[in-house]
Parts: C-alpha cells; sequence; structure tokens
C-alpha cells in the first residue's frame, strides 16, 4: 500500500478528533454535563497533543523534510525569530490551532487540533500555547 500525504493527513485528523476530547461527563440523571478543567488535565491534554500531533510536523526531522512539495515549512517554535513576528499572538495562535492554518489564510497542511476547539477546551489550548512558548531557544 502506498502511503500519501493525504492518508497521512486523514490520519492527523482522526488522531486530532481523537485527543482531547475531554469535558464531557455524565451525571447521575445520564445527562451531559461540562465538567471544568482542572489545571493539571489541561496541560496533560496540551502535552499529550503537542508529543502525538504537533511534533509529527513541527519537528526537526519534518521541518527539513517538509511536510509536502512546494509547501511551506512548518514553523519552528524553538526559533526565537518566531515569536518575535508582531502577528504572533496567544489570539492568533488559538486561531490557527483550533481551527486550522485555513482560518488564517495559511496552509491547509497546517492541520491543527480541531479536538481543542471550543469553550470547555479552552483550558488545554492555552497550555498548549503555554508549552509552544517554552520552547523558544535564547536568542
Ligand atoms: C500535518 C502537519 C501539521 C500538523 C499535524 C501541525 N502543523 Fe502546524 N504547521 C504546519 C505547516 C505546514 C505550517 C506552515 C503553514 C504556513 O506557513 O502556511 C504550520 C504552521 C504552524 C504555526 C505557525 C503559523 C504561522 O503564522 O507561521 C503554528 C503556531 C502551528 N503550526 C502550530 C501547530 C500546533 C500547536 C500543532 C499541534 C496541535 C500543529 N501546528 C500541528 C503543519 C502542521
Amino acid at each position: 500500500m502506498k502511503f500519501n500525504g493525504l492518508m497521512l493527513l486523514s490520519a492527523l485528523f482522526a488522531l486530532a478528533f481523537a485527543i482531547s476530547c475531554g469535558g464531557d461527563d455524565k451525571d447521575q440523571d445520564g445527562d451531559v454535563t461540562t465538567v471544568a478543567m482542572t489545571p493539571e488535565k489541561a496541560k496533560e491534554i496540551a502535552m499529550s497533543t503537542y508529543n502525538t500531533l504537533c511534533v509529527t510536523c513541527h519537528s526537526e526531522s519534518y521541518r527539513s523534510a517538509q511536510v509536502a512539495a512546494n509547501q511551506p515549512v512548518p514553523a519552528d517554535f524553538e526559533d526565537p525569530a518566531f515569536w518575535a513576528r508582531a502577528d504572533v499572538t496567544d489570539d492568533y495562535l488559538r486561531k490557527i490551532i483550533s481551527e486550522g492554518g485555513i482560518a488564517v489564510g495559511k496552509s491547509p497542511l497546517m492541520t491543527g487540533a480541531p479536538g481543542l476547539k471550543g469553550e470547555a477546551n479552552l483550558p488545554a489550548l492555552n497550555a498548549l500555547i503555554e508549552h509552544l512558548r517554552s520552547l523558544k531557544k535564547a536568542e
């Protein structure tokens, strides 16, 4: 079987939805209620999202290989120049990560983490952004 970019993308989308769907729980009546996420849980979801999903494209090996020919190179979170960009704000990061590159006019290959969309997942999304910022190397 030939493993092509499209299959990689579909697999990543499936993965993105599979992880971090936390937040919902059943109460005694069996109704689904939203349970507030603890900071520990948010951090746990952020780290597992980063380590299983984001690194598949945003790691050293993938950056040099690129996700696909003629496509932009995935951002280097260790590079101070990335963080120095005026447009890289928390709002921007929340949008591109939860809605993907298309939402901000970037490459559709930037799939992000659709599983982190929505109010209930905001603590995990913010924890993920905090982790990305912590990767920045000293200049
Ligand atoms: C399938 C590959 C892929 C995955 C998975 C992926 N990205 Fe990306 N990402 C890209 C590519 C390609 C770009 C470059 C997009 C561009 O410049 O048009 C990018 C760019 C970005 C940018 C910078 C956008 C800019 O304005 O320069 C951020 C931030 C980002 N990704 C965060 C993430 C996070 C966080 C995750 C994990 C939830 C993630 N990405 C998962 C491929 C991916």
